[in-house]
């Protein structure tokens, strides 16, 4: 079972109201995470719809984590899941909750256009000295802060699914990114308790650029058929330790984003084409919108 650990912050710490963008699976994520540590936060997306349905994320995953934490004790399983929603409000209205947010991060569509649009218009409302950071996985950072005057209170804070349950954050730092803001990142990644790791603004940061180009070997491996893919996944969960093999985390992750990403690196051309090269069977898959769990069919069948 896990215990709650404290982590100490440094004395400048100042960040106590964020501002979320996007109520998708990563938003609500971060939400919670935010919240659950004590941390003052707003939910914001384009619908009530939209945020309907990042409550309902949130309201799964905290009754799933105050099981874990208190196991047999109902009353500190209610009060736990009760104090997280005190600390969490939700907006339709992406201005308003802009005005006294400390921090904004961003977990909206993997489009640069659209980020850019919504970071332009929040720029103009928050406050001069609220950091603006984005949750994006395959878009360039400093691309994005471009279309701020803020590009020192910019960076990339980059989590992973499930957030509830993955320790690690990177933040990611730009070149015009300023050491306040990348020092007030670490400190509130570490509030939120999770370890932060440092990484410059390039393709797929840390994980993702060796995570891709692992699950796309994996595939044209199968593809040449050298080993079936229920194979591979067990080789490398009890060969190499893997929670998940590379099969189930890409149905995990959605084959339309991991295509999504490879064809952007490809075009981007900052990394060997060769590692992110075509590959017919993840696209057939895409074609035929069998894109993992989320859909009921990718590399495996779901119920
Ligand atoms: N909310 C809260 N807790 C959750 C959760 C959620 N959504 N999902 C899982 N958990 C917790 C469970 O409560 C459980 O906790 P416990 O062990 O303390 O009781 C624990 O996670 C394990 O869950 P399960 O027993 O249900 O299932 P598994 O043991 O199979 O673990 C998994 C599920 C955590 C998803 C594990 O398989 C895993 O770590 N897989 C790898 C995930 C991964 O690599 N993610 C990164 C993807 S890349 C990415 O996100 C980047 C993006 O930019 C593309």
């Amino acid at each position: 079972s896990r215990s709650i650990r404290s982590f100490s912050t440094s004395p400048s710490f100042s960040i106590q109201k964020i501002t979320i963008y996007g109520a998708g699976l990563m938003g609500a994520g971060i939400t919670q995470v935010a919240a659950q540590n004590g941390l003052n936060v707003t939910m914001v997306d384009v619908s009530d719809e939209a945020v309907q349905k990042g409550k309902k994320i949130i309201d799964a995953s905290l009754t799933r984590v105050a099981k874990r934490i208190h196991k047999d004790d109902e009353k500190k399983r209610t009060e736990f899941v009760e104090n997280a929603w005190k600390n969490i409000s939700t907006s339709t209205d992406s201005s308003a909750a802009a005005v006294d947010a400390d921090l904004l991060v961003e977990a909206i569509v993997e489009k640069m256009d659209v980020k850019q649009k919504l970071f332009s218009q929040l720029d103009k409302i928050a406050k001069k000295s609220a950091i603006f950071a984005s949750n994006t996985s395959s878009l360039t950072i400093s691309e994005i802060a471009k279309a701020t005057s803020r590009e020192e209170n910019f960076a990339g804070l980059h989590f992973f699914n499930p957030v509830p349950q993955m320790k690690l954050v990177e933040v990611i730092r730009t070149d015009k990114t300023s050491n306040d803001t990348y020092e007030k990142l670490m400190d509130v990644t570490k509030k939120m308790q999770k370890t932060p790791v440092t990484c410059k603004d390039t393709p797929g940061f840390i994980v993702n650029r060796l995570l891709v180009p692992y699950i796309l070997e994996s595939i044209r491996l199968v593809e040449r058929g050298e080993a079936t893919h229920e194979d591979v996944d067990t080789a490398m969960k009890l060969g190499a330790g893997m929670p998940m093999g590379p099969f189930e985390l890409a149905d995990f992750v959605g084959l339309y984003t991991l295509k999504f990403i490879a064809d952007g690196w490809r075009q981007g051309g900052k990394i060997d084409a060769h590692l992110v090269a075509p590959i017919k069977t993840l696209d057939d898959l895409v074609a035929r919108n069998h894109l993992g769990r989320k859909t009921g069919k990718g590399f495996y069948s779901y119920s």
